[in-house]
C-alpha cells in the first residue's frame, strides 16, 4: 500500500462528531490510526482527529482487498475512509467515546501517509519523560491531553478578546524591537545590522507603548502581548511568555478591577462553565505581608503568620535569641492537627526551609493531651510555653512551625512553607498533579493593593521601584517622597490566584514633574532620565490623560484553568530550564560571517545553561569580528 494524494476526497465529518443522527449516511473521515484491533475475522480501527475518535470496521465479506489493506495499517498512519454510519449493537456501545453509539462500516480507504513507530505513546495517557516530550513536541502535542490544553488556551484568549472588545477595547500591536524598559529582568538583545554597535531589546512588556497609546487618545488598549525576559526559569516562568496586557484612560483603580473581574468572570464561564464570584476580595499589602507572606497570600489555605517574638523573648535558645537581638523576629504558622507529623516529614520541611535561606525550622507540637512535643522542650518553661501557645493560637493536636531571623527573610520563607504545607495537606493541588476536572478546583482570586512605592536594594544601596518607576504614588503619600520614601504607598496592585501572582499593574504617573521626582528617588539623575525616558516625559507634556493598566500572566492563568502546574504544559513550543528549545536546538552558534555582518564578536563563551548567572551581555558591540 502506497500513500496517495487526496485528489478530490473531502472530509464530511470529524471523527468525534459522528452520532446516531448520522446512521445510514455515507461519510468520509480523515485522521490518524489511534489503535488497530484484529478480532474475530474483523479489523477495527480507532480513527482519531482533533475532535475525537470514531470506530471503523473492516469486514472481509464486504471487501476482502480492503480488509487486507486495513490489516497493514499501523498506529499513526494517516488515512481517509469512506463508509456507511451504522448503529452499534447493544452491548458493544462505548460509553467513553462521544461517538460510541455508532461505527463506520468501511467502503473505501486511502492511505495518506505512513508513520514510523512514535518514540512516545500517543494513544496512552501516562507520565512521560520531559526531555522526550520536548524533543518530539510535534508528537507530544498530538496527544489528547495536550490538544485539550492548546484548545483551552485558544478559548481563554478568544473569551478575553470577545469581552474586552465588547467593552470598547482596541487590540493594538506594539513593536518587538524596542528600547529596553526596566521591568527588573535582563533583556534579550538584538543587534542592528544597519546601525553597527547598536542593539534593540525584545520587549519585557509593552509598558511604555501602552502608556503612549493613552497619550495618543486611544483610551482603551489591550493585547495578548509576547514578552521576553532573560531570567532564571521555573515552572511558572518562561523566557518568552504571553500577557493579557491592557491600559485605560480616565480611570481609577476600581475601574481596572471591574474590567479584569468582568473579563475573568466571562472567561471562566465560557471555558469552564464556572461562575466566579466578583468582586474579588482585596487586601492591603501590609496586611498580606504580616498575615501570610510578603505579597502572594493564598487566603484559602488558612494558617496565618503569628508573631511569636515577644512570646519567646525569654527563651534561652540561641537561634531565637540571636534573631531577636539582631532586630529580626520569630514567627510561626500553626498547622491544625499537625502534631502527628513524622520526624521524616518535619526533617524534609526543615531541609526545604534551609534551602530557602532560613537557619532552620523549629517545631513545637501539642499532643491531644496538651503535652509539648518538641526537640526544644528543654528550653521551654511553663510560662513561655503558655505564651507561645497563645500567640500561635495552637489547640491540642496542632503543630507550630517556627522560623527565626531577619524579618523579610522570615516572611518570605514562611510564605513558601505555607504554600508547601497547603500542597502537602492537599489544600492546594500538588505540583505535577493533573486535575481531572479543573472546574472542581477552587479558584480564589485576591487583589493585593497599596504596595509600597519603593524598596531598598541592599546590594546597590539605593531605592528601587517596587512595581516599576511609571507607577504613581498614592496622592496623599507624595509629600513623604522626600522625607520618608520607604513609607510611600503606591497605586500598584497584584492579582493573586491560589497563591500565584497572576497579574500586576498600577495607576501611572501622567505628569512630568512627578515622573522626574520618582526617577530621582531611584537614583536616576535628570540627564540619565532624560536620555532614557525623555520621549515619555515629553509625551506627558502634551495633554497626557490620567491612565492606568494591568498585565495578567496569560500562560499562568491558562495553566491553572487547565489543572496543570507548569506553564510549559500550555505553551505549544516552550523552552526547557536552560532556555533551550529542545526541538529545534535554539539557541545555536552562528557563522562568523553572520556575526561580522552584525558587527558582533563572541568574546567569552560560557558553558551552556549558565546564562542566567552570567552578566547580561555576552556580546560586545562594535568589536571587529
Ligand atoms: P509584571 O512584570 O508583574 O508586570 O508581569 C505581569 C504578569 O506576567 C506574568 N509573568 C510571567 N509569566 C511567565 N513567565 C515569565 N517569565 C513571567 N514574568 C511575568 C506574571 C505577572 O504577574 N508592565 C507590567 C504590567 C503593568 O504595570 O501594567 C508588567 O509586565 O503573571
Amino acid at each position: 500500500m502506497q500513500p496517495e494524494p487526496l485528489l478530490g476526497w473531502k472530509r464530511t465529518y470529524s471523527c468525534g462528531a459522528l452520532r446516531l443522527t448520522h446512521v445510514g449516511e455515507t461519510v468520509t473521515l480523515m485522521g490518524w490510526v489511534h489503535r488497530r484491533r484484529d478480532l474475530g475475522g474483523l479489523v477495527f480501527i480507532d480513527l482519531r482527529d482533533r475532535d475525537g475518535i470514531a470506530q471503523i470496521i473492516f469486514n472481509p465479506q464486504d471487501n476482502s482487498e480492503l480488509f487486507e489493506q486495513a490489516r497493514q495499517l499501523r498506529n499513526e498512519y494517516v488515512i481517509a475512509v469512506t463508509g456507511v454510519v451504522e448503529q452499534r449493537a447493544e452491548g458493544t456501545v462505548n460509553r467513553e467515546l462521544a461517538s460510541g453509539t455508532v461505527e463506520l462500516r468501511a467502503v473505501t480507504m486511502k492511505l495518506l501517509n505512513t508513520s514510523r513507530v512514535p518514540p512516545l505513546p500517543i494513544n496512552e495517557d501516562r507520565v512521560l519523560d520531559d526531555g522526550l516530550r520536548m524533543k518530539y513536541r510535534f508528537l507530544d502535542l498530538r496527544r489528547a491531553p495536550m490538544q485539550q490544553r492548546i484548545i483551552t488556551r485558544h478559548r481563554v484568549g478568544k473569551a478575553m478578546r470577545d469581552y474586552l472588545g465588547s467593552q470598547g477595547f482596541l487590540e493594538i500591536e506594539t513593536p518587538m524591537l524596542v528600547r529596553s524598559t526596566p521591568e527588573g529582568a535582563r533583556d534579550y538583545l538584538v543587534p542592528s545590522r544597519v546601525n553597527p554597535g547598536r542593539f534593540y531589546a525584545l520587549p519585557q512588556s509593552p509598558q511604555l507603548f501602552k502608556q503612549l497609546l493613552m497619550v495618543s487618545g486611544l483610551e482603551r488598549y489591550f493585547q495578548l502581548a509576547r514578552c521576553f525576559r532573560d531570567e532564571d526559569l521555573r515552572a511558572d516562568r518562561q523566557p518568552e511568555f504571553t500577557q493579557l496586557d491592557l491600559e485605560m484612560s480616565f480611570i481609577e483603580q476600581d475601574d481596572i478591577f471591574t474590567i479584569i473581574e468582568g473579563t475573568l468572570k466571562h472567561t471562566f464561564k465560557e471555558v469552564l462553565g464556572l461562575d466566579l464570584v466578583t468582586p474579588f476580595p482585596r487586601m492591603p499589602y501590609h496586611v498580606a505581608e504580616q498575615r501570610y507572606s510578603y505579597d502572594k497570600p493564598d487566603a484559602w489555605v488558612g494558617m496565618v503568620f503569628n508573631d511569636l517574638t515577644s512570646a519567646v523573648s525569654k527563651v534561652e535558645f540561641g537561634a531565637w535569641k540571636t534573631a531577636i537581638q539582631e532586630g529580626g523576629c520569630v514567627k510561626g504558622i500553626t498547622v491544625p492537627h499537625g502534631a502527628g507529623a513524622s520526624r521524616k516529614e518535619t526533617d524534609e520541611l526543615g531541609n526545604l526551609v534551609k534551602g530557602w535561606g532560613a537557619g532552620g525550622l523549629f517545631t513545637v507540637g501539642f499532643g491531644d493531651d496538651g503535652a509539648v512535643r518538641s526537640s526544644l522542650a528543654r528550653y521551654l518553661d511553663e510560662a513561655s510555653t503558655a505564651s507561645l501557645r497563645e500567640s500561635a493560637q495552637a489547640a491540642n493536636g496542632d503543630m507550630v512551625m517556627i522560623v527565626a531571623g531577619p524579618t523579610p527573610r522570615v516572611l518570605e520563607v514562611l510564605g513558601k512553607l505555607r504554600l508547601e504545607l497547603g500542597r502537602r495537606l492537599k489544600l492546594i493541588p500538588m505540583p505535577g498533579t493533573v486535575i481531572a476536572n479543573p472546574a472542581e478546583q477552587p479558584f480564589n482570586f485576591l487583589w493585593v493593593v497599596n504596595f509600597p512605592q519603593f524598596h531598598w536594594n541592599e546590594e546597590e544601596q539605593r531605592l528601587e521601584a517596587e512595581h516599576h518607576p511609571f507607577t504613581s504614588p498614592l496622592p496623599e503619600d507624595i509629600p513623604l517622597m522626600k522625607t520618608d520614601p520607604l513609607k510611600v504607598r503606591s497605586s500598584a496592585y497584584d492579582l493573586v490566584l491560589n497563591g500565584t501572582e497572576m497579574g500586576s499593574g498600577s495607576i501611572r504617573i501622567h505628569q512630568r514633574p512627578l515622573q522626574e521626582m520618582v526617577f530621582e528617588a531611584i537614583g536616576l539623575d535628570p540627564q540619565a532620565a532624560n536620555e532614557k525616558f525623555g520621549f515619555l516625559m515629553e509625551a506627558f507634556e502634551y495633554g497626557a490623560p490620567p491612565h492606568g493598566g494591568i498585565a495578567l500572566g496569560f500562560d499562568r492563568l491558562t495553566a491553572l484553568m487547565s489543572g496543570v502546574d507548569s506553564i510549559r504544559e500550555v505553551i505549544a513550543f516552550p523552552k526547557n530550564q536552560n532556555a533551550v528549545d529542545m526541538l529545534t536546538g535554539a539557541p545555536v552558534e552562528v557563522t562568523p560571517e553572520q556575526l561580522a555582518l552584525l558587527s558582533v564578536a563572541v568574546v567569552d563563551k560560557k558553558p551552556a545553561g549558565r546564562s542566567a548567572s552570567v552578566p547580561a551581555q555576552e556580546v560586545e558591540a562594535g568589536a571587529p569580528a
